[in-house]
């Protein structure tokens, strides 16, 4: 813990006032937020408070209308396929699995920025070895595997590519609670076997919150508060507003 502590100087991930506009719609005015080495961060909030494109925003998907973001002190650029080489990745809502790919192809995909053949093959053997029910179905096509196994297989795709940062868009959407539980183990794993820095968005509050360090609430495109997760899974306005009426 110390040594996370030492390492906490500056952030891996920086986003400094981003404001993102769909037509009219702000969606983002101006939010912040910092990720640092090793770190779990979630982002909670309801419907339409913006997750999704923060991430999207991130990753050069949606145009960033303002502010800066930043990877180890460098500005991101600006594209999706560049974002993904500099280090970032993303497992998208609702999974977008290419359907007709089995699930080798959709791994060798997410793999592109790395040349490497054998680089691939070792990448794909850490990703059979978090999910071992992926290696078992590497011949099946995606788009018949069950929700949890997509759900699988979206955050094997991003891994693939050997990211320093990971970016996981409600990784629980649509999922059983014991499926929900697996993935969730699995993502604490992926953070320390393979020390990934995570930023997770997500409506499942209370399982975001036990799962990360910190967190940040987001609110119609900015963001209201943030803090240690321990100390926001007890704040009564967050239970208030965030974990009341069965979220968990
Ligand atoms: N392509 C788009 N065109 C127009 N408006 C959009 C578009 N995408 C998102 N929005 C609007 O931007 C706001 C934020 O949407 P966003 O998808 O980021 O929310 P979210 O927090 O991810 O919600 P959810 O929890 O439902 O996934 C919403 O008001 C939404 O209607
Ligand atoms: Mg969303």
């Amino acid at each position: 813990m110390m040594d996370a502590a030492a390492e906490m100087k500056r952030p891996l991930l920086s986003v400094k006032n981003l404001s993102v506009s769909y037509g009219a719609i702000q969606a983002l005015k101006g939010a912040s937020l910092d990720v640092y080495p090793g770190e779990i961060v979630a982002v909670i909030g309801a419907n339409g408070a913006g997750k999704s494109t923060m991430m999207n925003a991130i990753m050069g998907d949606v145009k960033r209308g303002g502010g800066e973001i930043s990877l180890d002190g460098n500005p991101l650029p600006a594209r999706s396929f560049q974002v993904v080489s500099a280090g970032i990745s993303l497992s998208p809502e609702g999974r977008k699995v290419f359907a007709p790919l089995t699930v080798m192809e959709n791994l060798e995909i997410g793999a592109f920025p790395l040349k490497d053949k054998g680089e691939i093959d070792e990448q794909t053997q850490r990703v059979f070895n978090l999910f071992p029910r992926l290696e078992e179905r590497r011949n099946q096509y995606a788009g018949t595997l069950s929700g949890g196994e997509q759900q699988m297989l979206a955050i094997g795709r991003a891994l693939m590519a050997r990211p320093r940062v990971l970016l996981l868009d409600e990784p629980s959407l649509g999922l059983a609670p014991i499926v929900i539980t697996e993935i969730f183990k699995e993502l604490a794993a992926i953070n320390k076997t393979m020390g990934m820095t995570i930023l997770l968005v997500e409506q499942n509050a209370r399982k975001a919150l036990l799962l990360s360090n910190r967190a940040y609430v987001l609110q119609t495109g900015v963001i209201i508060s943030g803090g240690n997760s321990r100390d926001m899974l007890n704040d009564p306005e967050i239970i208030a507003a965030y974990l009341g009426g069965g979220a968990g």
